[in-house]
């Protein structure tokens, strides 16, 4: 892919370097980096050589790799020399005639099938491609500090539905994660972001608090490092003031909107002085004081996002937390506290500052509920079911788990829905929340865990509603289990396929011991349980564990198998609960580093499990799961994990 990004000030070198990261794999990518300044481009160049010096003086990357990352960076101050790009983002200063300006001589340079996305702040789409002679290619791509790894990108879509998943595709290509937004001022994070700046700046202006009492209060509240040391970082202070022009003249707008002078008057210096720091000292009134504010604020600009549609709860909360750096997304946050106290606070607020917007679900203390780690999408008569982690490649955590469980109870309930497709934000799975096993304290804890899973992975097994599993890339441990709860698995061409919960020193315990035979035959289970080496797709579909072949797209394909299962052309059905023969020579497998005392478990718990029904293989499986928590074998290997990765086998000691 050839890309151009103008502009080459506070956020373009980090947009270049995190696209050259992600193209670094692809033969032939470019990143053209274009400003009119050549100092600005100098400085845009020395700092991308330095975040790949640092990479490679850290072992993160390869001297080989850096080379040729720094060898696909084009720095030039010629616009046309984007001509051959197949997405130019506009992250040149946030002043609408410049972006206007700028995409008036790109729309006579680049291909006609070039993307153009525009990392403005908080200016909306329709002012920026008023004047283009190809509006439907233009969008919104609000991407977050630090832009060379933030996740999120807000796009604001052009209405034109092919060219909007291409945009949409074309940033997951990029290693980001498209947060689609309306187009409003300052769409739907800087909202947020700004006014919570806002209001800080207004507190310290007004003498209640100092800088330094102010992120104190704040980071020890919700986190993110407080106010002040973010607009220091960013430094974002006049940016915020050009947000807060936008959304006080916006429909939506009103004087409460107005930016505080101070933020002008601080323009690019330090709100904290690193060799003198403020005292951040404060009695509990102050601290309450100043919580109150920033609370009822980022409250009422969250639900003022959800309530009007901005964007959708679960993406709302998610880009809270993710760009905004707090502890928790707002709308979790506001959940925490009750409808209650947000209702308090935000009146409150209210009636000291006039203004001041408070949204509907605040007023009728009726916050929408959502679903913080899986969304749900309807396409006619079939849901989608997508786990949405992407920040940890869809791991299972308890949570996800028991929110998979409710969207599928929801939508076996509804009459309208007739067959479901579940997978997850890009079709990965990467198992069960490592994090979660590892601080099991007891062979109890274990036992339950993994029978607190069983009515949900049943709930999958017996609807009666077809529930095909469309995953791709990395599925592993859990996120092969639950695929195997389902009726069928249709896989992707990248699929990466294994149970290595051997390689941390445990068994599978969402029932791989148990369906993973049932599916491939004991002898190959066998093998991949032991081993926990991985299989490519094609192995997956020629052994029976996927349907059909690899195709490019699992989710279509998925509901193409279930319309056809519905129309009765295809059947598609759970795994076989029948006990299976087992042969009494098992074949010879080679288990190399892993621990002998977690594989005589393994052996055990499939040996003595699959000659039982289903149910009975799973109570054996659990109870297995729970004997590992008794080995040396499972806080090494859980250790070894977590502080090294899945690369560094661990060192086990056979106990
Ligand atoms: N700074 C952030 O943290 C951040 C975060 C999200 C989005 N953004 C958005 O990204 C954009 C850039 O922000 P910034 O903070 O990097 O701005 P900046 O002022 O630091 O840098 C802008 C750069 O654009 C260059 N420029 C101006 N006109 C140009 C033109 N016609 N052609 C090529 N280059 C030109 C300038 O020389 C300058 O180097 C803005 O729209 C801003 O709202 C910034």
């Amino acid at each position: 892919m050839i890309v151009g990004v103008i502009g080459s000030g506070a956020i373009g070198p980090d947009l270049a370097y995190g696209f050259l990261s992600a193209l670094a794999r692809e033969a032939g990518s470019k990143v053209y980096l274009v400003d009119i300044q050549q100092e600005a481009l100098d400085r845009g160049a020395a700092r991308i050589a330095g975040y790949l010096q640092k990479g490679v003086a850290r072992g993160k990357i390869a001297s080989s790799a850096a080379k040729a990352i720094q060898g696909a960076l084009v720095p030039t101050r010629n616009l046309a020399d984007l001509k051959d790009c197949d997405y130019v983002l506009e992250a040149a200063s946030e002043d609408l005639s410049i972006k206007r300006r700028i995409l008036a001589e790109l729309e006579g340079i680049v291909r006609p099938d070039c993307l153009i996305g525009f990392a403005t702040s908080g200016l909306p789409r329709k002012h920026i491609a008023s004047e283009a002679k190809h509006p439907e290619r233009c969008f919104v791509n609000h991407p977050f500090y630090p832009a060379w790894r933030s996740l999120p990108i807000e796009i604001v879509l052009s209405g034109d539905e092919t060219l909007g998943a291409k945009m949409v595709s074309t940033i997951e290509k990029l290693g980001r994660v498209p947060i689609i937004t309306a187009d409003v001022e300052c769409f739907a994070a800087d909202d947020v972001f700004c006014n919570y700046i806002a209001e800080a700046a207004r507190i310290v202006e007004e003498g209640v608090a100092t800088p330094a009492q102010v992120d104190a209060i704040v980071h020890a509240a919700i986190g993110g490092g407080g106010p002040f040391n973010v607009m220091d970082l960013t430094k974002g202070n006049l940016l915020v003031h050009k947000c807060q022009q936008l959304m006080q003249k916006a429909e939506t707008g009103s004087g409460w909107f107005a930016p505080p002078a101070i933020l002008t008057k601080q323009g690019d210096k330090p709100w904290h002085d690193r060799k003198a720091p403020g005292d951040p000292a404060h009695d509990e009134a102050l601290g309450k004081k100043v919580l109150d504010r920033i609370l009822a604020v980022i409250f009422a600009r969250t639900y003022f996002v959800v309530d009007h549609g901005v964007c959708e709860a679960t993406d709302a909360n998610w880009l809270m937390r993710m760009a905004l750096g707090f502890r928790s997304g707002t709308l979790e946050l506001a959940e925490e506290l009750g409808a209650e106290r947000v209702h308090e606070l935000c009146t409150k607020y209210a009636a000291e500052h006039p203004g001041f917007y408070v949204p509907r679900s605040i007023i009728d203390k009726n916050l929408p509920a959502f679903q913080r780690t899986v969304k749900t999408e309807r396409d006619g008569e079939l849901a989608v079911v997508r786990i949405f982690r992407p920040e940890v490649k869809n791991a299972l955590s308890k949570l996800t788990l028991s929110e998979i469980d409710r969207a599928i109870a929801t939508l076996e309930s509804d009459p309208t829905v007739r067959g479901i497709v579940l997978t997850s934000y890009d079709g990965a799975l990467a198992g069960a929340d490592i994090n979660e096993l590892a601080a099991l304290p007891t062979p109890e804890a274990c036992r339950k865990t993994c029978l607190d899973s069983h009515p949900i992975f049943d709930r999958i097994a017996r609807s009666n509603k077809p529930i095909v599993a469309a995953v791709d890339g990395a599925v592993l441990g859990g996120g092969a289990e639950l695929s195997m709860a389902c009726h069928a698995r249709v896989v992707g061409k990248s699929l990466v396929l294994g149970q290595p919960e051997v390689n941390l020193g445990i068994i599978p315990g969402y029932g791989g011991t148990q369906r993973l035979p049932r599916l491939i035959g004991v002898e190959r289970a066998i093998d991949l349980l032991r081993t926990g080496r991985s299989v490519r797709a094609a192995d997956a579909c020629a052994w029976g564990w996927a349907h059909g072949e690899p195709v490019a797209d699992p989710v279509a394909s998925a509901k193409q198998l279930v319309r056809e299962h519905l129309a009765g052309t295809k059947r598609v059905a759970p795994v076989d609960p029948a006990p299976l023969a087992v042969p009494d020579t098992l074949p010879q497998v080679d288990i190399g580093h892993r621990s002998l005392a977690i594989d005589a478990i393994l052996v055990d718990v499939v040996r003595r499990g699959l000659k039982k029904p289903l149910a009975e293989g799973l109570t054996i499986e659990a109870d297995g799961f729970a004997r590992c928590r008794s080995t040396v074998d499972m806080d090494v290997g859980m250790k070894n994990f977590i502080q090294n990765g899945p690369r560094v086998p661990a060192a086990f000691l056979h106990e």
